[in-house]
């Protein structure tokens, strides 16, 4: 079984990580494992599949996040999903929306460890591919370092090799989404532990990791480090991810190379009949923190809407919103 280096990933983000997203993300870094955004199994079985797994082979590596709770129905949505290329299928205990709680996935099933793990042997027995899960610390008063344990032995047991742990407890009621993934405390120690106490197995830490710098120190003592947010609102601090994290020789492109990259995706993207600004608000971060990105993001955030751009022109407004921004920014080399 081939298993992808999850040295680093960018996480799974609904309505955030869709599949023009990640050809643009690939424009930043060829390594990084990215993720879809949550596919419920029950969408899958019963939905149009290609509109729900259809991707470009230039995101590869890719893994496919998959929502639910019921082992069967999981099983056949991943056998949907054999064949198309993924590097990875991983079951998400993470979510804690209302709406996936109601249809008991996500994250209140870490209080049911053993069918997590009956979900994991389905899934397994249905694919080659490895089956990873994305999980929290804990979930309302399943939040003992014992009750994580229990989670981890179990389903482990059961065959997964691999836990994506997202480092804050989840609160099922009382919290938005938004608010459950900044309120429970980080506990990045928490995560370093369980790696000591389960060194055969590989732990990946999610979590308030905002670029690089942050990342590198917990890629050893724990497997990888998988970035969301950081990743998606300011995409360039993945620039140098190739040659820093995976010793890529290939020197980091300048984001003037990658604007060009956008362009050329652009023209892509409208040919395809899809509107410019479903590429283009992927985009809006990339020049964060210079001068300019005002106009960078109201450019590519607004602009990109109106029908003049949504044609042949559409590499013209990319590069027209770049030229808002000083050389020394555009042709500045990411410290390999
Ligand atoms: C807009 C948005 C959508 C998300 N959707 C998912 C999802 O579909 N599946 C999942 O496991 N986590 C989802 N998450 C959680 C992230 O994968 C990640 O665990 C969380 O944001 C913490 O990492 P970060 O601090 O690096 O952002 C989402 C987060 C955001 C901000």
């Amino acid at each position: 079984m081939n298993t992808p280096d999850r040295r680093l990933s960018v996480a799974p983000m609904m309505d955030w990580t869709d599949s023009l997203d990640r050809r643009f993300l690939r424009l930043v870094t060829r390594r990084t494992l990215l993720y879809t955004e949550m596919v419920t199994a029950q969408a899958l079985i019963h939905g149009n599949v290609e509109s729900l797994l259809g991707y470009d082979p230039v995101e590869q590596p890719l893994a496919l996040q998959l929502g639910g709770g019921d082992p069967e129905m999981l099983a056949k949505a991943v056998r949907i999903a054999n064949g198309r290329g993924f590097a990875e299928i991983n079951l998400n205990v993470g979510c804690p929306s209302d709406r996936v709680s109601a249809g008991r996935f996500g994250a209140c099933l870490m209080t049911e460890p053993e069918l997590v793990a009956e979900c994991v042997a389905a899934m397994q027995g249905a694919t080659d591919l490895p089956v990873t899960v994305k999980h929290r610390i804990g979930v309302d008063d399943t939040d003992s370092y014992a009750d994580l344990v229990r989670f981890v032995e179990t389903v482990s047991a059961a065959g997964c090799r691999t836990f994506v742990v997202h480092a804050r407890k989840a609160w099922l009621s009382g919290l938005s989404p938004k608010e459950n993934r900044e309120v429970p405390p980080l506990r990045h120690d928490v995560v370093h532990r369980l790696k000591a106490d389960f060194p055969h197995l590989e732990i990946v830490l999610n979590g308030g990791i905002l670029d690089l710098d942050a990342a590198l120190p917990h890629i050893g003592p724990t497997d990888g480090v998988m970035i969301g947010r950081g990743a998606y609102e300011t995409p360039w601090i993945l620039a140098a991810a190739d040659a820093r994290v995976f010793g890529d020789p290939t020197p980091p492109k300048t984001r003037r190379q990658v604007v060009e990259e956008i362009a050329e995706l652009a023209a892509q993207v409208v040919a395809e009949g899809q509107p410019l600004a479903r590429l283009t608000r992927h985009v809006i971060g990339l020049f964060h923190g210079c001068p300019g990105a005002k106009t960078w993001r109201r450019m590519l955030g607004e602009d990109a809407r109106q029908p003049e751009w949504n044609g042949p022109k559409a590499p013209e407004l990319v590069r027209r919103a770049a030229a808002q921004v000083p050389a020394d920014c555009l042709d500045e080399r990411p410290a390999a």
